[in-house]
């Protein structure tokens, strides 16, 4: 990917932004948008989409280098040396800060707590390893030290959305240049909801007439439309407190769908399992069950209940989850190199969920 991205579009919009907002480049340049046209075929639907945020950093792809951006830059502004952040024993966020603390010369920490084990988790662990990440594994007490940053689950904070606001900014863009027609509809995974909040303002400020469907992927407590449209009037706040109008939030475009979450956080469903399998036979595209598969299959259930209604309109699955190949780094580690207390992970079989 050429690196064509000096700042990100939401400074160009709202200049009051750029110099009191810190922020550093992981994202080289706009995530490419890709027609799924063997889907589209299988789906007799004509215009289904994907925006590529699975190669988003060079590094590390997937949803968090565009939040952490944000978060990066204030954690060297404040000339922390470790970042500890928390997730499950698979989380993506721990890896993303696993990789990207490297980059900066910082030492990753993982607060972490369990899933149902899938080789994804594994691999996740793994690559936690490989990048000297520091484990507190099912652990109460956390170490406290000023030079820790601490980087709240998902980065959703107001500052960590401000990612997905210049995301939608950035397809907005794509739509001007004629690279994908304006969208009807984004399909987005739900956790910590920063993504979909993001997203949720930023359709607006683009003056895009995109709905957006934010699709449960963890629990019920943390992901809901009201924590979306929480943390949606917080960031458009944040954004208000550096002197910038902004247009009145409306939630009307926005529909949260829990019927695919399947009642357990990372647990997949036959559902996110066959559209995995679809995505990667038709596509060549490997998803994870936590959000990503889950998230096709709402997309995909969508699409057959409506079909009449939606077969000639623009449908985008955003992909949040990172594809470069990491294979040879999880090949060079050994769990036993873990802590003791993770060896189960490796050690208990993984139920056939037919991935
Ligand atoms: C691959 C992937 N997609 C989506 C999400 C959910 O994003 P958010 O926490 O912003 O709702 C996560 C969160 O960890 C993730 O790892």
């Amino acid at each position: 990917m050429s690196e064509t991205r000096k700042k990100p579009l939401l400074f160009e919009e709202f200049s009051n932004l750029e110099g009191s907002i810190p922020w550093i480049k992981l994202v080289p340049s706009a995530t490419p948008v890709k027609e799924l046209r063997n889907i589209e075929e299988k789906l007799k639907i004509n215009s289904l989409w994907m925006k590529c945020d699975d190669i988003s950093s060079p590094l590390y792809g997937g949803n968090k280098s565009r939040k952490m951006e944000f978060i990066y830059a204030e954690a060297l502004e404040q000339d922390k040396k470790r970042v500890l952040t928390a997730g499950a024993i698979g989380s993506n966020q721990c890896v993303a800060n696993a990789i990207f603390c490297k980059k900066f010369r910082l030492t990753p920490m993982a607060v972490m707590i369990d899933q149902p084990v899938t080789k994804f988790v594994r691999h996740n662990l793994l690559i936690d390893l490989y990048y000297n990440t520091e484990f507190y594994y099912l652990k109460e007490a956390i170490p406290k030290s000023d030079d820790i940053y601490i980087m709240a689950p998902g980065c959703s904070t107001p500052f960590g959305n401000l990612g997905y606001i210049d995301a939608a900014l950035e397809l907005k863009n794509q739509v001007e240049n004629g690279e994908i027609p304006e969208p009807d509809y984004i399909f987005v995974p739900t956790a910590s909801s920063g993504t979909a909040a993001g997203l949720t303002i930023g359709v607006q400020l683009a003056g895009l007439k995109t709905h957006i469907h934010a699709i449960q992927t963890s629990f019920s407590s943390l992901s809901n439309l009201k924590a979306i449209q929480r943390l949606s009037k917080k960031t458009k706040k944040f954004m208000e407190s550096y002197d910038i109008s902004l247009p009145k939030l409306s939630f009307d475009h926005l529909k949260y769908t829990e019927e695919h979450y399947g009642g357990e956080y990372g647990l997949p469903t036959p559902e996110c399992v066959a559209a995995i399998n679809l995505l990667r036979e038709q596509e060549k595209i490997i998803l994870e069950p936590t959000y990503s598969g889950k998230t096709l299959a709402a997309l995909l259930s969508f699409i057959r209940n409506n079909r009449s209604k939606v077969k000639d309109k623009t449908i985008v699955f955003w992909n949040t989850f990172n594809s470069h190949d990491f294979s040879d780094v999880i090949e060079s580690v050994n769990y036993r190199d873990l802590p003791q207390e993770l060896h189960w992970v490796f050690e208990k079989p993984i139920p056939d969920y037919g991935l």
